[in-house]
């Protein structure tokens, strides 16, 4: 492993990211944190730039030039989203402000047209809190049951349970895709097979995956995908929700406003089709521009190689960490996105964090967002590390030595 397997270059990736070649308490910038957000590649910045610098005008409302322009450069990248995540038509392809949005729309929309008193919702143990949080207030508002599949030592699903849990009651099973805690990668093909088989419908957070492997939401049959942009190298404040056509046609709008209406009188209005219909408001144009930017940026450097290439930053990252004396990992399933959470004996994360910044080392401590899944493994808190397809072998070799060197600062009985 050299940094330059196949066509993949990783230095000459680096090059297009500024931030990475900052100083970080006067130290070469490490930077683990892609799993909480990504760094820009120069594309982004620059593209978001030059559209309020040259371009800037408002999308679906007035005839002249730069407002026109803008409306096909922001329908523009809706039709690459499309194609990125191989949905069947533009129609799908919803704009939000991130996952969070995204998942909470659904569980508003969703839930209203669809939950029933004494319906169910299945979730799992291992989910980020916003894809808990928003079950929970619909389940409560719609007399619904919120139920949770398992995990196992390893953070894995327990799918023997998820058979007996799903139930013809079962309306909807939301579930990630890579969990931002342990890193596990679900058999989310399988699930939504099963789910499916017994008429449930499924959302995918994709939160952890869009940036990091292919995905194909037909071959996987997903009626819902959700994702953020600042998550794939994107701008903050913009996300997207695919939705299967034929559902989103049946659901009721999200949130009311303009560009989502067909007619309004003072007593009631029609709405317009999807994708629109979701879209109330004037939207975060600059941020789609962004975001199709950093899509264009995925696409050039090809999802296969990305992931080839986190799974030897993984593995590389797993074998030295086990060198670490009293360090445990949290989430130990085979197949794993780029993502280590760690406990390490006697110290809190929030000293080991605080210790590898100084060292210009960026990690990410805590709950993760994600206690109920922390409760599982009996831990409060975390050290995570997680990679970005700008990371390096050398960065790890860095970070080993530095974790080194922070335990024997706070626990000097211990030797190497
Ligand atoms: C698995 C998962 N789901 C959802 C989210 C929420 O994403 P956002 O805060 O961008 O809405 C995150 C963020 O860390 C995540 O990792």
């Amino acid at each position: 492993m050299t940094g330059s397997t196949g066509e993949f270059n990783v230095w000459k990736v680096r090059q297009e990211f500024p931030m990475l070649q900052q100083l970080l308490h006067g130290k070469p910038f490490i930077f683990f944190d892609s799993a909480a957000t990504t760094q820009k590649p120069r594309r982004v910045i620059e593209g978001m730039n030059r559209f309020y610098q040259e371009q800037y005008g408002t999308v679906h409302r007035s005839v002249y030039d730069f407002a026109a322009q803008a409306t096909t450069r922001y329908n523009d990248v809706r039709q690459k989203i499309k194609e990125f995540l191989n949905a069947s038509f533009v129609e799908e392809i919803i704009f939000t402000k991130g996952t969070t949005d995204s998942i909470n729309l659904v569980a508003s929309s969703f839930g209203k047209g669809f939950l029933l008193p004494g319906d169910e919702v299945l979730i799992t143990a291992m989910e980020h809190h916003s894809n808990i949080v928003p079950w929970q207030l619909i389940c409560e508002e719609k007399g619904a049951h919120l139920k949770f599949v398992p995990i196992n030592e390893r953070g894995e699903l327990v799918l023997e349970e998820f058979d007996k849990l799903l139930s013809d009651r079962t309306k909807i099973v939301s579930v990630a895709h890579i969990a931002n805690s342990t890193g596990t990668l679900n058999p989310i093909e399988e699930i939504i097979r099963r789910a499916h088989a017994r008429g449930a419908k499924v959302l995918i957070d994709g939160a952890q995956s869009i940036a990091h492997m292919p995905i194909d939401v037909q071959k996987l049959k997903a009626d819902f995908y959700a994702f953020s942009g600042h998550k794939a190298y994107g701008p903050t404040g913009v996300g997207v929700l695919y939705g299967k056509k034929a559902l989103l046609e049946k659901m009721p709008p999200y949130q009311g406003g303009g560009d989502m209406i067909d007619e309004v009188t003072l007593q009631s209005s029609t709405f317009q089709h999807p994708p629109l219909k979701f879209e109330a408001g004037t939207p975060m144009i600059a941020e789609v521009i962004g975001l199709g930017e950093a899509i264009e940026f995925i696409e050039s450097l090809g999802r296969d190689r990305i992931a080839s290439w986190e799974q030897d930053l993984l593995e590389y990252a797993t074998k030295r960490l086990s060198e670490v004396k009293g360090l445990h990992i949290i989430g130990t399933a085979p197949k794993k996105g780029a993502i280590i959470s760690f406990i390490i004996d006697g110290l809190h994360p929030l000293d080991i964090g605080t210790l590898l910044d100084i060292r210009g080392i960026a990690v990410r401590t805590g709950q993760l967002c994600a206690q109920p899944t922390l409760k599982c493994f009996n831990v409060s808190s975390l050290t995570r590390i997680s990679f970005g397809l700008y990371n390096t072998i050398e960065e790890i070799d860095i970070f080993i030595d530095a974790l080194k060197e922070v335990i024997l600062l706070l626990r000097p009985s211990l030797s190497y």
